[in-house]
């Protein structure tokens, strides 16, 4: 697709809710670049594929369209009595939380909607579906905000002209807008700031090359599209000036779960003396985990290593076949965790509790 044919990506909602016809509406991710497809999902299997096959996909999004499933799920309840209404809402909640188990977004999410129906069990079904409606949509405004204010974050920490190094797709097609590793990129192109990104195109999924690359070059913004084997190269040629990559679930420890390959750009960034910046939202960090080695790392088929992309299978049948979503970069590589409420540093066991101390003042006001 060439820049003008891309450039209204921008423009539509990664995930939306079409409550007139009790539907999500997303955009399938998986047939992107090459074509923009709008899906309307009505039924909860559809859903539940949908996140599981990433045709929405990134911890925000994914927290945000099984906010807006499980309220469609909870719409159709017919339920006489609340334990019957509940009975059904936690069978409609357990089903959409079991589609992805790394980002953490997803169950933080279903966890929200699940307490607006614990927290008014005195109310009318009719209103608790009614609080379920105006919650999910509460998660999807919040998370504007939230990339809104990591966008401004991260835009403090570089300038004008640096180069940028990024890793799978942390930006508005993962989120509701903007992003969260990519927001100060957008935030700066509206400012009139020019960066040269490179996106890592992102074994095996290519979340860099089809999605990155997509809604970058559809902001103007000088993007280049690099193998993963590149980024050390890249780095060597004195090209970047900082990393910026996004997060499925931080640890309280500070080590922080992203796509597959983050670890190793972490790595490769404090050899080049290159800051390492993870943005991610509150709602991405779970400070019930100790660290990096107890988040559950999702497993996924062999095919899309050895068949999916390609033209023929490039790996022989009946080969074995290791892909694991994600890693996590250690806590002791990362420069700082960019939130909606500021900038973390070393040491993040102290830092992260004072992120949530901040989230707590600015709640009660
Ligand atoms: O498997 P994906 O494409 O859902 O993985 C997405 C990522 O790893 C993102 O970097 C992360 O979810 C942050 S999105 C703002």
């Amino acid at each position: 697709m060439s820049q003008d044919s891309v450039k209204n990506i921008m423009s539509y909602e990664t995930v939306a809710l079409d409550d007139e016809n009790s539907a999500l509406v997303i955009i399938d991710q998986t047939k992107l670049p090459g074509k923009v497809e709008i899906l309307h999902l009505t039924e909860q299997k559809d859903i539940w594929n949908a996140i599981y096959l990433l045709q929405v996909r990134g911890a925000p999004a994914i927290g945000v369209a099984a906010a807006f499933g499980v309220y469609l799920a909870a719409k159709r309840i017919e339920a006489t009595s609340y334990d019957s209404f509940y009975a059904q809402f936690l069978a409609a909640k357990e089903y959409l939380d079991s589609s992805r188990p790394t980002a953490v977004n997803l169950s933080w999410a279903l966890r929200r909607m699940e307490r607006v129906v614990l927290e008014n069990a005195n109310k009318s079904i009719p209103e608790i579906k009614e609080l379920l409606h105006q919650e999910s949509v509460a998660i999807k405004d919040e998370d504007v905000w939230m990339c809104r204010q990591i966008g401004e974050y991260g835009l403090s920490l570089i300038k004008d002209g640096d180069g940028i190094l990024t890793h799978c797709n942390a930006g508005q097609l993962a989120t509701s807008k903007y992003g969260t590793a990519l927001a100060p990129i957008h935030l700066g192109r509206e400012r009139g700031m020019n960066f040269k990104v490179f996106t890592d195109e992102t074994r095996p999924l290519l979340q860099g090359a089809r999605l990155s690359a997509f809604e970058l070059f559809a902001d103007g913004v000088d993007t280049t599209v690099i193998c993963d084997n590149m980024a050390s190269q890249v780095m060597k040629n004195g090209w970047v000036q900082a990393v910026f990559v996004g997060c499925d679930r931080v640890a309280a420890n500070g080590d922080a779960c992203n796509k597959i390959g983050t670890s190793g750009v972490a790595i490769l960034a404090k050899y080049y003396g290159i800051p390492f910046y993870v943005c991610g939202p509150t709602s991405t960090i779970d400070m019930s985990v100790a660290r990096g080695e107890d988040i559950p790392i999702e497993q996924r088929p062999a095919h899309e290593v050895t068949e999916m992309w390609y033209q023929q299978r490039m790996a022989p049948e009946g080969v074995n076949v290791y892909n694991p979503a994600f890693d996590f970069a250690d806590h002791e590589l990362i420069t700082a965790i960019i939130t909606e409420y500021g900038i973390a540093r070393p040491p993040f066991t102290e830092s992260l509790k004072e992120i949530f101390r901040k989230k707590q003042e600015a709640q009660k006001k």
